[in-house]
């Protein structure tokens, strides 16, 4: 009878247990059932991805050809660029040339004035500190100062004797001519051209003309231009004189300091002039003896012209 027990019991448990391991064994195949699909799920999911991903790169490959193709054009873009600014700043400065020679053509001037004038004004703007633009625009724009000279009579501009001082007074008028030649620029080239062209005969106290300006009210690069013609003038070859030495010219200049000159930018001058006969040695090199005799009046000349002995007395004060 005890066994009987046991074995029921024994049964029992048995059957207990196998219940349990078929709860078991059903819960881990659902949870399997369930990974496999959450797998086939995933696996779809990443198919998908990979298709989105191939797809990118088709798209990027493309669009990186894009982009390397536009990158070349825009390089042809800029070099065609480059070469048009090149060629317009070439005709730009050959056509200020050409008007620079038609006036000088008239004016029979050595020719090479215009050349010191633009080297010796550059110098004299480093020296004031003027940088960059301001620079480049001095170079071209000062060989225009005397370009109004184109609408000054023949009698008068080719006239092989003194001026009288009425002819003087024609003369004068070639400020505002070249003023008006040169006016409403909107290129700065330009803009300074006038302002030189105007006011390059004015001086520091006031009796210069046209317009009588003075002191700082002359602009900077017309006090400049004052200075470096002058100088030009004094040691240049006129019809009634052989240059005058390096050493009286700055004599000269330095009497018209504060009065005629700019007196800073005249002890400026008076401290660089070595550099500029330098750059005046190597322009007149290159001129023949020839053309160096040919010399024309010129306003600058009224000290010696229209008053003799004018530059002895500087000399002797
Ligand atoms: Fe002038
Ligand atoms: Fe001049």
């Amino acid at each position: 009878m005890d066994n009987l027990v046991k074995q029921d019991k024994r049964i029992a448990h048995l059957k207990a247990l196998y219940l349990k391991e078929k709860e078991k064994r059903m819960d881990l195949e659902n949870k399997l059932l369930q990974s496999r699909l959450q797998l086939k799920s995933n696996n779809e999911k990443l198919k998908t991805l990979r298709d989105h991903s191939r797809e990118n790169n088709k798209a990027f490959k493309l669009t990186s050809k894009q982009l390397v193709k536009y990158a070349a054009d825009l390089r042809t873009i800029v070099a065609n660029l480059n070469s048009t600014n090149r060629e317009l700043q070439q005709a730009y400065q050959d056509t200020i040339h050409r008007l620079v020679l038609a006036s000088e053509y008239k004016d029979q001037d050595t020719g090479n004035h215009i050349n010191r004038m633009s080297r010796y004004c550059l110098k004299l703007a480093e020296k004031v500190n003027l940088r960059g633009q301001e620079l480049e625009q001095i170079r071209f724009a000062t060989p225009m100062h005397d370009v109004g000279k184109i609408g000054i009579p023949d009698s008068i501009i080719l006239k092989n004797g003194r001026l009288t001082e009425k002819e003087f007074d024609v003369v004068k008028t070639h400020t505002t001519i070249g003023g008006e030649i040169l006016k409403n620029s909107r290129a700065g080239i330009l803009k300074m051209a006038r302002e030189i062209a105007l006011y390059h005969h004015e001086k520091w106290n006031g009796t210069g003309y046209p317009s009588g300006l003075k002191g700082e009210n002359i602009p900077l690069p017309a006090r400049i231009v004052a200075i470096c013609d002058t100088f030009d003038a004094l040691t240049s070859s006129r019809p009634y004189k052989a240059p005058y030495p390096v050493g009286i010219s700055c004599e000269i200049i330095k009497k018209g300091k504060g009065t005629h000159f700019d007196p800073a930018l005249t002890d400026i001058f008076l401290s660089s002039v070595d550099e500029l006969v330098y750059i005046k040695r190597e322009i007149d090199s290159k001129i023949s003896e020839e053309k160096k005799r040919e010399c024309a009046w010129s306003e600058r000349d009224i000290i010696e012209a229209v008053i003799p002995n004018a530059a002895a007395g500087f000399n002797n004060p």
